[in-house]
């Protein structure tokens, strides 16, 4: 079969989050169980340039005071289609937002995308017509409203909700210029408190919802973790599925850092570890703790200045990556000057870095208040860095918590925490040294986390599953 994927971020094109690393590795994990994905995005300012000369596939005059064009080309192995939309998405800034915040226009913006894409689902190209069109989050939420509305001819809808905090709001007067039905100015329909939001218009229009755990696809329906949408997606809990992210086990390979290691020897980790503490002048006794994070309140970073310095003087350490909320950056700083030689912190996006923290680190921290899947948990367990997570979302779906009975019974992978305090938090890093400090039940934990599947194929074979069941 054939599905159109529509999202605003993919890699290695453009990533501000676990979504883009998503819609790039399943595509790639589809097409080994015979599904052939094409994966919609926008031409924005960064990648414009590489998409120059590729083949123009389609063409768009009215696109919102523009015009648009879509062309198609091969990035590692996956087939990319860019929508070209200067007056749209040819700006300096993030895909969402510029030098004063979000984009003014983003409803329209995304609106765009969503328009083209159903355009294209209902007329293929050039013979390569999709069975499914698959949206991503709010930015693609108008998506299955655009192909409900007009007609779904023999195209179905799957939308994919990666984080719910994000809701594409507009106001109701933008109801005509954004191309939706009037009619459909209820409750039960595109309302949304009196507003409108691209992602409950995908969620009352989708054949499918789908969510990246099942945990989170259970979290959703209560009031705690809907914001607001619970009741929408509790009122379609015989359409929704939690199917967890996987990540990309090629790039994520401890067998392939610069230091290569696997469970049968350990010694390369060891190295990493050394190289990573000589890097930030580091010296920790304990367990070297990493956190790789956009640092939000998602997050739970606030929590770490609270938790660290018991942890410390425990004989821990703390190497931070990550950017975004200026006050946490700042909270992170102050940790580092407070505890100079045990907590280093790196403002900033750096993927090499992120490799060689999960290869030289002991354990990686999420202490996020909410979680739809999360993938740096998952990098730990690959790596035998053991995951010290909250019990929330995807955390909950893919670590075993050490308890004494799965201490007992040999099948710990990590620890985890609840609720998301700085009490639990505390007492989690106290089982962290414990267990660290013990090095039977380390060498028991770091091979059990090794050892626990991580890759696409399960997930990639559950979305073939629904797209089968759904395909018309
Ligand atoms: P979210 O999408 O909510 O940010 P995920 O855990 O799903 O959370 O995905 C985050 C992704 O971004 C992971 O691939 C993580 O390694 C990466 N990442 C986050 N911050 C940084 C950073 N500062 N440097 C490098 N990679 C980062
Ligand atoms: C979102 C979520 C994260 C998830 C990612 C990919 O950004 O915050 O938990 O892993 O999407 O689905």
């Amino acid at each position: 079969g054939r599905v159109l994927s529509v999202a605003s971020e993919c890699v290695p094109l453009v990533k501000t989050g676990g979504l883009a690393d998503v819609v790039g590795a399943l595509t790639g994990a589809l097409k080994r169980v015979g599904w052939d994905m094409r994966v919609l995005i926008p031409a924005y300012r960064p990648i414009r340039a590489l998409a120059a000369d590729w083949p123009e596939v389609w063409y768009e005059s009215g696109l919102w005071g523009g015009e648009g064009r879509v062309r198609m080309g091969q990035v590692d192995g996956v087939t990319m289609l860019l929508l070209d939309a200067p007056h749209l998405f040819d700006r300096d800034g993030g895909p969402y937002s510029g030098p004063g915040g979000d984009w003014w226009d983003n409803a329209q913006r995304f609106a765009a995308l969503s328009w083209v894409a159903v355009r294209i689902a209902r007329a293929g190209l050039d013979g390569w017509k999709p069975d499914i069109l698959h949206a991503h989050d709010w930015q693609a939420g108008f998506a299955p409203a655009y192909l409900a509305y007009g007609g779904k001819g023999d195209v179905r809808s799957v939308i994919t909700i990666h984080n719910i905090a994000f809701q594409g709001w507009a106001a109701a007067h933008q109801l005509a210029d954004l191309r939706l039905p009037a009619d459909q100015f209820h409750p039960d329909g595109l309302e949304y408190y009196g507003a409108l939001s691209s992602l409950k218009a995908g969620l009352v229009t989708a054949d499918r919802i789908t969510t990246v755990s099942p945990t989170y696809a259970q979290e959703l329906m209560r009031p705690e973790f809907g914001m607001g949408l619970q009741g929408v997606i509790a009122s379609r809990a015989a359409d929704v599925q939690g199917i967890l992210n996987g990540v990309d086990t090629d790039i994520w390979d401890p067998s392939g850092e610069a230091d290569p290691y696997s469970t049968n020897d350990m010694a390369g980790k060891a190295r990493a570890r050394a190289a990573l503490c000589a890097e930030f002048g580091l010296d920790v006794p304990g367990p070297l703790a990493i956190v790789v994070s956009r640092l939000t309140d998602q997050k739970g970073i606030d929590l770490l200045s609270q938790a660290i310095p018991d942890f410390v003087r425990a004989g821990g350490g703390l190497l931070v990556l990550g950017s975004g909320d200026p006050g946490l950056e700042a909270a992170m700083r102050g940790l580092q000057s407070h505890f100079t030689g045990r907590v280093a912190v790196r403002i900033g996006y750096d993927e090499g870095l992120s490799h060689r923290m999960f290869a030289g680190g002991d354990a990686v921290l999420v202490p996020s208040r909410f979680e739809p899947c999360g993938l740096t948990q998952m990098y730990g367990l690959r790596y035998g860095t053991i995951p010290v997570v909250s019990l929330v979302g995807g955390l909950a779906d893919t670590v075993i918590h050490a308890s004494p009975a799965a201490l007992a019974r040999g099948v710990a992978t990590g620890i985890q925490f609840h609720p998301t305090d700085v009490l639990s938090l505390g007492q989690a890093l106290r089982q962290l040294v414990t267990l660290h400090a013990d090095p039977m039940a380390w060498e028991q934990l770091t091979r059990n986390a090794m050892a626990q599947p991580v890759g696409w194929e399960a997930s990639a074979a559950a979305y073939a599953a629904m797209y089968e069941d759904l395909a018309p």
